[in-house]
């Protein structure tokens, strides 16, 4: 059976766990997502003054490294979950963060420099809208950045191994286990960078760049439009 990627049930389930989602993260990646993060958004190299649109914002941790290397960046965060949302203002007081589902964009066209989305497309159900609306979004030449889990070989398998057992260990307590099935799920369902990339250009992007992390179990890529 298919994940159900039901907007409601989505936005539930991320209600639910946002007190914990940080911790567990960097549990089951041993820290290593805030580092993979840091280096996708630094290689997007994001010019001073521009304006940023941070998709499936989550607790922020995009939000927040971008206000980190780049302070002159306008960036707002954007999510459906109003508890991730109210973390993610927590850790970044000073940005702008709206409610709002990535389907139906309440933005003009060509309106930002950048665009980008973490371990986010992968729970839309609609994935060909988002990106449609990703793309009226963007500023002609402006970059689109996509970070998510990657190639389904061996790490990635060992990558959920790891993440069964300390969800059984830790995540039991919080009710996490079904949750953390849904990762696993969700990952093993969704495509690899090669098809993503192939989609992304079926909207219209270009290929920019792509790095490959983790054994290939982690990659983003970089689309301009
Ligand atoms: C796995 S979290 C990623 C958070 C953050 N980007 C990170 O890397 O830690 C996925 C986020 O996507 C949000 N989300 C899922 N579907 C959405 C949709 N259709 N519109 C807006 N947000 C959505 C969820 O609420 C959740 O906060």
């Amino acid at each position: 059976m298919t994940c159900d990627k039901n907007l409601l049930k989505i936005t539930q389930m991320f209600d639910e766990i946002s007190l914990y989602y940080d911790k567990m993260n960097n549990l089951i990646s041993f820290g290593t997502h805030r580092l993979i993060k840091k280096f996708a958004l630094k290689n997007l190299k994001i010019e001073k003054n521009s304006y940023v649109l941070d998709l499936c914002c989550g607790t922020g941790d995009f939000t927040q490294i971008i206000g980190k290397i780049s302070p002159k960046t306008k960036v707002i965060g954007f999510d459906n979950s109003k508890e991730m949302l109210k973390l993610a203002k927590i850790k970044n007081p000073q940005k702008v963060f709206m409610q709002g589902n990535c389907t139906n964009l309440p933005f003009g066209e060509g309106e930002f420099d950048y665009i980008t989305i973490g371990f986010g497309l992968r729970n839309i159900e609609d994935r060909k809208k988002a990106l449609s609306e990703i793309y009226r979004t963007l500023k002609p030449g402006g970059k689109f950045l996509h970070l998510d889990f990657g190639r389904h070989g061996l790490s990635s398998r060992i990558f959920d191994g790891i993440v069964r057992f300390l969800v059984n260990i830790v995540g039991r307590r919080c009710h996490a286990d079904k949750n953390y099935e849904y990762l696993i799920q969700s990952k093993n369902e969704y495509p690899e960078p090669d098809e993503l990339i192939k989609e992304f250009e079926t909207q219209g992007f270009k290929f920019f760049k792509r790095q490959d992390f983790l054994f290939g179990a982690i990659s983003y890529q970089i689309m301009s439009k």
